[in-house]
């Protein structure tokens, strides 16, 4: 009996190009499903207890460390982060904000599961900078707004930790911040004499003009610390690290906290602001640590980044097959999309908006 031909010797080569691509494209769609499953998993992930734990030290004495922007330095700073908060011993670790890379949930869970799976037990307090309000390509606050309240809770806060008052203000979406200064008022007035640490996103003046001016969008916050003379300002945002003093107040621009520049990878060492409150003085240190890569976390950022990739034509082709499987099967993550806004739009509108219902 003559032995039966392999399969692949009697089909057309226009065939078996078929059903290689499509096997190709099943696999890629099988990677994107599960990016958007882990995606969705990291979405509703909760906060670290560290995020509610209260700050140590002793009514003398405080050691802060301070955070800049994290962003996509998720990826190699926690290990090492973990590792310095402990041997440090610090009484609070405070993030001034961008601390995910975009305001929607796997974002935030990125970040959240790093923290976690690092270990970190510090006491952690974060302000919103930009990129933790809005989403991807979109400049509406209240998305990522609503995601950092369910995280962290109150945008705006304050916090006594040992013999220093530390507020964080929200000035991530700047046209909000006025409404927060009667409440800064009133909360340093229930603390007289107490030096306090102002905390925030955007340093509300311009280091590069000559009279340190008043960011337009943020003038009133400005005009306040002038008037309320905090015994320092830490921000971030920037990009390069700054230790001025402005109109009569330090103001730190804490700028190497994670990986912010864009697609060139900042490969050098992160930094930590080291700020320790003794009686009314206040010593600052700053210092740079080796980053230490997490092979999960890398993991979880492939994953965001399918779930992302899925929104656009291309990523929701490729993701098509296993997709629509999972649809029959009532197991398939909704693609959400938010309009894209190139620009900021003006403060008016952005006003305005937040008396609509939330998208
Ligand atoms: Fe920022």
């Amino acid at each position: 009996m003559p032995a039966c031909p392999p399969l692949l010797a009697v089909l057309d080569p226009w065939w078996i190009a078929i059903l290689a691509a499509a096997g190709l494209w099943i696999a890629i769609s099988c990677w994107v499903q599960w990016g958007a499953l882990r995606a969705a998993r990291l979405g509703r992930m909760a906060a670290p207890a560290c995020f509610r734990a209260a700050p140590g030290g002793s009514p003398e004495d405080v050691h802060i460390a301070f955070l800049g922007d994290l962003q996509r330095g998720v990826l190699d700073v926690p290990r090492t982060l973990a590792r310095v908060l402990a041997e440090t011993k610090a009484d609070l670790l405070v993030s001034s904000g961008d601390f995910a890379s975009h305001g929607e949930g796997p974002y935030y869970g990125i970040a959240l599961a790093a923290f976690a799976r690092a270990g970190i037990k510090t006491p952690a307090r974060v302000v919103p900078g930009n990129h933790d309000l809005w989403p991807s390509r979109n400049r509406d606050d209240r998305i990522g707004g609503a995601e950092f309240e369910r995280v962290f809770g109150a945008r705006h806060w304050a916090l006594r930790a040992g013999p220093v008052l530390i507020v964080g203000l929200d000035d991530g979406a700047p046209y909000l911040v006025d409404d927060q200064l009667p409440w800064l008022e009133s909360t340093l007035a229930e603390h007289p004499g107490v030096p306090w640490i102002c905390v925030c996103h955007e340093l509300p003046f311009d280091l590069g003009s000559p009279d340190h001016a008043h960011l337009p969008h943020l003038d009133a916050f400005a005009a306040a610390l002038r008037r309320l003379k905090p015994a320092l300002v830490v921000t971030g945002h920037m990009h390069s690290y700054h230790d001025e003093v402005v109109h009569g107040v330090r103001c730190i621009v804490n700028a190497h906290g994670g990986d912010v520049h864009g697609l060139a990878l900042r490969r050098e060492d992160f930094e930590l602001l080291h700020v320790h409150g003794r009686g009314g003085e206040l010593e600052v240190e700053r210092k740079a640590y080796p980053r230490q890569r997490d092979g999960a976390t890398a993991l979880d950022q492939l994953a965001v980044r399918f779930w992302s990739g899925r929104r656009k034509p291309w990523g929701h082709v490729l993701g098509w097959p296993m997709g629509a499987l999972l649809k029959l099967l009532g197991r398939d993550v909704p693609i959400v999309r938010h309009a894209v806004e190139r620009h900021v739009p003006e403060r008016d509108v952005l006003v305005a908006r937040r008396r609509e219902p939330r998208p």
